[in-house]
């Protein structure tokens, strides 16, 4: 057994950032590449929204409206640990690209907003994970905000989400009356005072809750409040089980306050513990594919075009899986059926590209794309892993794109099919509908916005968009294709395979049950 690339992997911790938008999820980002030493300390705090568009997010509309839309992957060592932290857009409306990058997670942390519980587009994301069978650990933020009560917290959680919550730390009071957590495993107490810069207090030992020293430090009737909770934790829920934590029947919980830097270190400690090394992708077989043993494999997760204007290239994200990733290896293609030398590799933060020389699995590393890579492509240095498909999330809203000058339609089409690359969206083509123009099909609207700010920043293209009134999706089955009736309203995608979109699921039970030979697939890659 290679016992260097063993080390390499179980030093590696590939996660992921969940989170309502608001909850704090780009603090708590924040605060860990702080920790890592990725960022400076500082300006931290007040350099926070410049700081946001030289790390993750670069582009100008997520400076503006302040919230993530692309994702990237930050690689930073903390303790002997390399944690490749992936980031991923939080506002509800920008989907598929969020769910995607979680595939290439290992773990996720659930940060949530103490005062608001789970919200829904947290509950949409945390499904993905757990659909993926990928652990959470949960940290609950803004502490030093009025907070929910704590007990109907973890009750929200186990409720709506259906996963049991053990606290690890329990909070001494909220909102003004916050004084810190206990440490339930180390017998130790965190004391909250907000530090300038984020400096760490060192925490008091103490023989467990109910012990003496406690008594001069916190105000009697808060002590004893705490003192029945942490008794309630110790003697009246499940306690903490690893394997069902892997399994992701149960999430452990932390409190904090990520803007007060206050319980991150404590976080992050546990998590490092806590979150599995990358051994866990899984293949179509049901087996996991061994990352030790294997020569080197991974799978294109995410591309992204124009990624810096000066470079203006196209780069492929690809999630190591097995193996090592040398520069220069010549790898086979699944889809292409062919080989590909990966020559030129990097690693991003932000704008700025290093190159990187070697990677191991749950690294992340970016690939030039001259249109070679796709989402969901294989690369392996022998026969590609049958490597679970990525999932597909089909559009639910569709719109005809039109370039209002007809000097540009040479970038405008250069534009849409590098961007639909991306996966922001499906781009088709139809003789029925549109007059034809392309037909733009998105999860949710603001991938719309998102695309025609793109077309005329990037490719200098202004658009015009109208609505259409579809909803519902169908690729058509290889053998029913001759079968379809003219009247339906036909489209095609960017690989020529037949689609019908309907206007709700009412039309599209109807056509079913009237053309009840016609095979219609909600997954593309299964016609
Ligand atoms: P997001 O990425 O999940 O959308 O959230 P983000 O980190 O941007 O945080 C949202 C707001 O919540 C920010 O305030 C941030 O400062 C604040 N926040 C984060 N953690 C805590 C916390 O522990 N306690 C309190 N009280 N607030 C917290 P903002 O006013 O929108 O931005 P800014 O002016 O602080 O930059």
């Amino acid at each position: 057994m290679n016992e260097k690339l063993k080390s390499e992997i179980e030093r590696r911790r590939t996660f992921a950032i969940i989170a309502h938008p608001d909850a704090g999820k780009t603090t708590l980002t924040e605060k860990l590449l702080l920790y890592g030493g990725a960022i400076q300390l500082a300006g931290a705090v007040k350099a926070r929204k410049e700081r946001r568009s030289a790390t993750s997010d670069w582009m100008a509309m997520e400076k503006e409206r302040g919230i993530s839309i692309t994702s990237a992957a930050l690689q930073f060592e903390y303790k002997n640990y390399v944690l490749n932290l992936l980031d991923t857009p939080g506002h509800e409306d920008f989907s598929e690209d969020t769910y995607r990058t979680l595939i290439a997670a290992d773990s996720a942390v659930m940060v949530l907003d103490a005062a608001k519980g789970v919200e829904p587009q947290t509950r949409k994301l945390f499904k993905v994970c757990k659909d993926r069978g990928i652990p959470i650990i949960t940290f609950i933020n803004k502490m030093d905000r009025p907070a929910k009560n704590l007990f109907g917290l973890l009750d929200e959680i186990e409720e709506v989400l259906k996963i049991t919550a053990i606290p690890q730390v329990w909070p001494i009071g909220s909102g003004f009356d916050f004084k810190g957590v206990y440490d339930r495993k180390e017998k130790q107490v965190h004391l909250f005072e907000k530090t300038p810069g984020g400096a760490h207090i060192a925490p008091v030992n103490v023989s467990g809750i109910n012990d003496p020293t406690l008594d001069a430090k916190i105000e009697p009737d808060l002590l004893k409040q705490v003192r029945e909770e942490v008794d309630l934790l110790e003697h009246g829920i499940e306690q903490f089980d690893k394997e069902k934590f892997l399994n992701g029947k149960i999430t452990p919980v932390f409190f904090g306050s990520a803007v007060n830097n206050f319980g991150i270190q404590l976080f992050l400690d546990n998590f490092l513990e806590l979150a599995p090394a990358p051994y866990h992708i899984p293949l179509e077989d049901g087996n996991f594919l061994d990352p030790v043993n294997s020569s080197f494999s991974g799978f294109v997760f995410k591309v992204q075009a124009n990624m810096n204007k000066v470079h203006r290239d196209r780069i492929a994200f690809i999630r190591v899986c097995s193996g090592k990733f040398e520069r220069g290896l010549t790898v086979n293609h699944n889809r292409l059926e062919k080989s590909v030398k990966l020559s030129s590799s990097f690693a991003f933060f932000g704008q700025d590209r290093n190159t990187i020389d070697e990677a191991y699995p749950g690294d992340i590393i970016g690939l030039i794309n001259p249109g070679t890579f796709r989402i969901g492509d294989i690369l392996a240095e022998s026969v590609p892993p049958a490597i679970r498909p990525l999932p597909v999330f089909p559009p639910e809203l569709f719109a005809t794109i039109s370039c209002t000058d007809t000097l540009s339609l040479k970038s405008f089409k250069k534009g849409i099919e590098q961007l639909a690359e991306e996966g922001i969206l499906r781009i088709y083509s139809s003789k029925q509908i549109g007059s034809g123009n392309p037909i733009v099909g998105a999860m949710g609207q603001l991938q719309f916005e998102v695309f025609q700010r793109r077309l005329l920043d990037e490719y200098n293209v202004k658009t015009n968009l109208q609505m259409l009134p579809y909803t519902v999706c169908r690729w058509v089955k290889a053998n029913c294709v001759n079968d379809v009736p003219s009247l339906a309203n036909q489209v095609f995608d960017k690989d020529g395979r037949l689609a019908l979109l309907f206007e709700g699921e009412w039309e599209f039970q109807y056509f079913q049950k009237n053309n009840p030979k016609i095979e219609l697939v909600e997954n593309p890659e299964y016609v």
